[in-house]
C-alpha cells in the first residue's frame, strides 16, 4: 500500500498533523506541503489524505484547486479528508464545506483533527482580527487530537 498526504497549513498545525498521521499510518508514505511544493502526481498511489486548516471559515485555495483538479483520479483512490479548525461549535460544517460532498461521501475517513494556536507566531493581521472575533485574546496551545488522529489512520489501513 501506497500512501501520499497533501496538505496545506498556515502556522503548522496542519503539518504537525500530516507528521503524526504519517507514523501512525505504517507502509510508504508520502508527505507533502502543497504551498511549499510543487502540485504531485498521484498515480503511484492507492491510498491519498488530503488535509487543511480552517481560516475564515474555509480551507485554503490551494487546498480546493487542487482537489478540484484531481478529483477524477481520486475515484480509484482510498480516500481520507481532515482539517485542523478551531472553533468546535462549527467545525464539523466547516469539513463539509471544505471538500466537495461526493468526495466527503466516497471517503474511507473524514475527520476534524483539532487545532493549534501559538499567538507569538501569528501575523499581526491575524492576531488583530483574532481579537475581534474572539472578544480578547485566548491561550495559546495545542488543542490536536492524537486520538482522532490515530482512529483515522486506523480506518485508513484496515
Ligand atoms: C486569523 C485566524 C482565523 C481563524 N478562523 C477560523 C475559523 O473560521 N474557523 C475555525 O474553526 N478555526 C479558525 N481558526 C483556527 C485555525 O483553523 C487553527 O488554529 C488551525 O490549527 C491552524 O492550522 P495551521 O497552523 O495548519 O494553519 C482561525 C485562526 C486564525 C489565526
Amino acid at each position: 500500500m501506497k500512501t501520499i498526504i497533501v496538505y496545506t497549513s498556515k502556522y503548522g498545525c496542519t503539518e504537525k498533523a500530516a507528521d503524526v498521521l504519517k507514523s501512525r499510518m505504517g507502509g510508504e508514505v508520502e508527505v507533502i506541503n502543497l504551498r511549499r511544493t510543487q502540485e504531485p502526481s498521484l498515480r503511484e498511489y492507492d491510498t491519498v489524505i488530503l488535509g487543511g486548516s480552517i481560516y475564515y471559515g474555509k480551507i485554503q485555495k490551494e487546498m480546493t484547486a487542487f482537489v478540484n483538479k484531481v478529483m477524477p483520479q481520486l475515484a480509484s483512490k482510498r480516500v481520507g479528508l481532515f482539517i485542523c479548525a478551531g472553533n468546535k461549535d462549527q467545525a464539523a460544517q466547516e469539513l463539509q464545506t471544505a471538500f466537495p460532498e461526493v468526495l466527503l461521501q466516497a471517503a474511507v475517513a473524514t475527520e476534524v483533527f483539532g487545532d493549534e494556536i501559538y499567538y507569538s507566531k501569528l501575523s499581526l493581521i491575524d492576531k488583530f482580527i483574532l481579537r475581534m472575533v474572539k472578544g480578547k485574546e485566548q491561550k495559546s496551545g495545542s488543542g490536536l487530537s492524537l486520538e482522532t488522529i490515530e482512529k483515522f489512520a486506523q480506518s485508513m489501513t484496515h
